[in-house]
């Protein structure tokens, strides 16, 4: 059910939760004053206990409230706020409860930049939110998805389709220097060119995870086969075991194609990724090819991951 903006307020100040747009994907969002609000994230998504929520704020001044620490380093991604950035601080336990940071002494905080999420956070303090998708499925970029996962009768912020389609990327500042969590919608090269090599890069770190990096994520019902070269994906398109080809514009195949858009064109195929994704399970597709032969530069990373874990791989 689509709701009026002064209608979620409401809800959220109620301490109910309501499906909300950002930048990057829908989220799921809950107000982080009353932990049994934000328990009920977890129930709706069928979310384990363990993976912490990200906290999203509309300013620096709520910045302030829910962390104890700002480090001196956090002024060089300045630029990246408001963004599809996420930070890791040391929490505030006062104000931020641990149903939220899953018992962690931190917290993951985003400053998202979406008019409409920007101005309800003003109204109504810091929300908790992961994606509005059912924990494992591909995340939500519009209403729609909201409503497959979660019924039409979820009360659902309309902000139209989602501007990247992906997820904000995670990082955190360690004693070694700041740590890559999870790719997403900033490319590990952008954020290097302003940390240089405090960085650590996904290839000098030997585990980058964030805690819900252990979970599936990202998948349809439908069993997905990854191919890293486009020779591999024609060997395998001849067998008759496959359904249908998730790829790119020029992707060879006698099998419906499902299309990404032009090969290469990161941001494009990441905006399309999650709504193909989910067509796969809605055109009753069970068996699927993905094409994965894809530059592993920038966004491309974020790109082969997502698609490495739609295929079932950790
Ligand atoms: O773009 C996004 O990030 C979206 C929108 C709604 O903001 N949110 C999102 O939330 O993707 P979620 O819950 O699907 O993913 C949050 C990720 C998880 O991998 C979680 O484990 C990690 O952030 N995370 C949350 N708190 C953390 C913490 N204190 N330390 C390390 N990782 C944390
Ligand atoms: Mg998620």
């Amino acid at each position: 059910m689509k709701i009026s903006f002064r209608e979620a307020v409401k809800q959220l100040k109620l301490g109910n939760v309501v499906a909300v747009p950002t930048e990057t994907v829908y989220g799921l969002a809950a107000s982080i004053e009353n932990s049994h609000s934000v328990q009920k994230i977890f129930f709706h998504k069928k979310r384990p206990q363990d993976n912490p929520l990200i906290v999203h704020i509309a300013n620096i001044r709520q910045l302030h409230d829910i962390v104890t620490e700002i480090p001196e380093a956090f002024y060089k991604l300045k630029s990246f706020w408001p963004g599809p950035l996420t930070i890791v601080f040391k929490a505030n336990k006062k104000t931020v409860p641990s149903v939220v940071r899953a018992g962690l002494d931190t917290v993951a905080v985003r400053m998202p930049k979406h008019e409409l999420f920007i101005r309800l956070l003003k109204q109504t303090g810091p929300l908790a939110a992961p994606s509005a998708n059912l924990s494992g499925k591909p995340s939500a970029t519009s209403v729609k998805h909201v409503h497959t996962d979660f019924g039409l009768d979820f009360p659902v912020l309309d902000g139209g389709r989602t501007h990247y389609g992906v997820e904000s990327t995670v990082i955190q500042l360690k004693k070694s220097g700041w740590q890559y969590l999870r790719a997403g919608a900033i490319s590990e090269t952008s954020l290097q060119q302003i940390l240089g090599p405090s960085l650590k890069t996904k290839t000098s770190q030997k585990r980058p995870r964030t805690p819900g990096a252990k979970y599936k994520h990202y998948s349809p019902a439908a069993k997905l086969t990854f191919c890293a070269s486009s020779s591999l994906l024609k060997r395998k398109s001849h067998s008759s075991k496959f359904d249908a080809v998730l790829g790119f514009s020029d992707t060879t195949t006698t099998l419906p194609l499902l299309s990404l858009g032009p090969r290469n064109r990161h941001i494009q195929n990441l905006k399309n990724l999650y709504q193909r994704l989910r067509q796969i399970d809605e055109l009753h597709f069970q068996t699927v090819l993905v094409d994965g032969d894809i530059t592993a530069k920038g966004l491309g990373i974020t790109l082969l991951e997502r698609l490495q874990k739609a295929c079932g791989s950790t």
